[in-house]
């Protein structure tokens, strides 16, 4: 069973999708093995964003992700990695297939809902950066 990290951005949880969003988890055979409501510092986005340092958008995106609360989930099934990077949808909303999240939600390229773990390498990273061992339900 392959776990990945899902994070229900700023823009999504001000816009009332929580619920939405996880909707589409539960109908998709998905299970929420942990989840929690925090608000990152900037300096905990940038830990969290970190391969993404020297790119242009690094400072505008670390402050889009601590400007409020998210939501962030440990979602577990087979090939949830690339199942989940399926229902969320291409980075630009524009180029998005129909039907999936940041299609239907997305209003810009960077304010897109959703974050999804894209490798089992990061995945093991971005759950340990929010999740410890007790916070997991069996
Ligand atoms: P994520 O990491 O959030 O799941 O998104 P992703 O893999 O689809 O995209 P990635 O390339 O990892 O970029 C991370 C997030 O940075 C913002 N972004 N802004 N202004 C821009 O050109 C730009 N490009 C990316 C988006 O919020 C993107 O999801
Ligand atoms: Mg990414």
């Amino acid at each position: 069973m392959e776990r990945t990290l899902s994070i229900i951005k700023p823009d999504g949880v001000s816009r009332g999708l929580v619920g939405e969003v996880i909707k589409r988890f539960e109908q998709n055979g998905i299970r929420i093995v942990a989840m929690k409501m925090l608000q990152m510092s900037k300096q905990q986005a940038q830990g969290f964003y970190a391969v993404h340092r020297d790119r242009p958008f690094f400072d505008s995106l670390t402050d889009f992700m601590s400007s409020g609360p998210i939501v962030a989930m440990v979602l577990e099934a087979e090939g949830v990695i690339g199942k989940n990077r399926t229902l969320m949808g291409a980075t630009d909303y524009k180029e998005a297939a129909e039907g999936t999240i940041r299609r239907d939600f997305a209003t810009d390229i960077e304010k897109n809902i959703v974050h999804g773990s894209d490798s089992p390498e990061t995945a093991e990273f971005e759950i340990n950066y929010f999740f410890n061992k007790f916070e997991f339900i069996n």
